[in-house]
């Protein structure tokens, strides 16, 4: 009987398991949602206790449905949800307060704080990032001093911080180990990309007590073994990576200037940009793209709030189709030059804009227009916004660019991945395993047991399954983007 890779992946609507054989096929898998709390305007929280028993149930249900035992598990990838942020109870493993997510702009004043107290550059050498309710610094600091009692015992050494995979890591280890790998730590706004250390300044403005971090590992790494109870009998965890830079690695993406775009609820286009980290001067991420032997691989991360959610917004929202699906049929009936433009402002604009008070807007409508052209507009708000990022990446001198690699529950829309090579001017290649990023924590975890020896090995495993060629003219395609960009401004003068 074949031996199996365990992806755990923690996303922020659902929890996965994955059962990927050892040659990177995913063989099992099952998938549990959660419920999100949204507790004031601006606030996005979950139940830590859900994450947790969602992986539980998950990885029991995937190997039920193989009808195997633990033992045939060869080790645990961790791929999770980035930046979104927990404090703990080192005794008890009590969390003090939910679990803030990601999406939560609670803290929006408070950085605007930091902005005007000169804070950005330094944030920026330091981090790569923007200062930004985004990130994880801001969230422990409203932990600390918003939740009763709970920064004197910070002070007192009883709590720890961590992101989604140093929680799971902790749970799953009983307690054992407090980790986190250097993709994750990246996303805090704490952490030192060069140096690769949590920086004591940042941790002193925002009153971060240095006892509370986690060890910050390589991502293929002795993250120690599950508990016997977790699953039988215990597991190695080798493999850890925050679920964009797992897919990253999933796609293969090992080259400088190798670029992949996941389109899940949002869009985050990652570049590697090799042991350079390339400062954006466009409001563009510098990250840790992975971390292996010590030796960091950087990136340059682009990413908007609203990809798949758009869909999710006209099936939901205004009920215009009844199943995401159905808008490769809609689309197909329109003109791909149609004037109809869908700005999905919703909860403000990511990436190069970092609006956070921009709101959406559909312009450019006629007496002719139906529904047929709104749903193409949503779709095509997706290329237009990872053209922006392409945009902002040119501006900052990236010019080896040659195709991008997509992933993700969108991708599966053939009519919108064929927007997104004509409005690029760029292949867009479809991989066979659209699993990357679960597969990517499993590839993590097979190199740090040895199964691969090298990059190269794993990269010859990546097939593509399509490839969509940009078809349309220069011309038309710049009149569509210029367009865009002036739908754009019309909402930014709105708000
Ligand atoms: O930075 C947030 C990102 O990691 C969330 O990804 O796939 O859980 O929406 P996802």
């Amino acid at each position: 009987m074949s031996e199996y890779i365990l992806a755990i992946d923690q996303g922020t609507t659902s929890t996965r398991a994955i059962l990927f054989t050892h040659a990177g096929q995913p063989a099992f898998i099952s998938q549990q949602e959660f419920p999100q709390h949204f507790p004031h305007d601006g606030w996005v929280e979950h139940n830590p206790d859900d994450l947790w028993q969602t992986t539980v149930s998950v990885c029991h249900d995937v190997i039920a449905q193989a009808g195997i035992s633990a033992e045939k598990i060869t080790a645990v990838g961790i791929t999770n949800q980035r930046e979104t942020t927990l404090v703990w109870d080192k005794n008890t493993g009590k969390p003090v307060y939910n679990a803030i997510v990601w999406q939560d702009r609670r803290t929006a004043d408070l950085c605007v704080r930091l902005r005007a107290e000169g804070l950005t550059d330094k944030v920026r050498q330091k981090t790569g990032l923007l200062v930004d309710p985004y990130f994880s610094g801001t969230k422990v600091h409203w932990i600390l001093n918003e939740v009763e009692g709970v920064r004197q015992r910070a002070e007192n050494g009883e709590l720890l911080f961590g992101t989604v995979d140093s929680y799971l890591i902790w749970k799953l280890t009983d307690g054992k180990v407090h980790a986190t790998d250097a993709t994750n730590a990246a996303r805090t706004m704490l952490f030192n990309i060069h140096t690769q250390q949590w920086d004591e300044e940042l941790l002193d403005i925002l009153g971060i007590p240095v006892a509370m971090l986690p060890e910050v590992k390589d991502c293929a790494a002795d993250y120690g073994q599950t508990s016997a109870e977790f699953l039988g009998s215990p597991l190695p965890i080798a493999g850890v990576a925050g679920d964009q830079q797992a897919a990253l690695f999933g796609q293969a993406c090992f080259q400088p200037g190798m670029c992949k775009s996941t389109y899940g609820t949002g869009c985050f286009m990652i570049m590697n940009s090799g042991d350079t980290p390339l400062l954006s001067h466009n409001q563009l991420l510098t990250t840790v793209g992975y971390r292996l032997g010590g030796k960091v691989t950087y990136a340059l991360e682009g990413s908007i709030f609203m990809a798949g959610a758009t869909m999710q917004w006209l099936r939901d929202g205004i009920k215009l189709i009844e199943h995401a699906a159905d808008s490769e049929r809609l689309a197909a009936q329109c003109r791909v030059d149609q004037s109809v433009y869908l700005v999905p402002a919703f909860t403000g604009l990511g990436a190069p804009h970092w609006d956070p008070k921009a709101r959406g807007a559909i312009v450019g409508m006629t007496r002719d227009t139906g529904i047929a052209d709104i749903v193409a507009a949503g779709l095509q708000s997706v290329g237009y916004q990872t053209r922006d990022l392409l945009e902002a990446m040119k501006s900052d001198g990236v010019k080896t660019l040659t195709t991008l690699r997509v992933d993700g529950g969108m991708v599966i829309n053939d009519w919108a991945m064929q927007f997104l090579a004509d409005i690029l001017q760029l292949p867009v290649e479809r991989p066979q395993v659209t699993e990357t990023t679960a597969l990517g924590a499993a590839m993590l975890a097979a190199l740090q047991l040895g199964l691969y020896d090298s990059l190269e090995q794993l990269q010859q495993h990546w097939q593509c399954e399509k490839t969509f060629n940009a078809t349309l003219d220069d011309e038309t395609v710049e009149r569509l983007y210029s367009g865009w960009q002036k739908a754009l401004s019309g909402i930014k003068q709105i708000s």
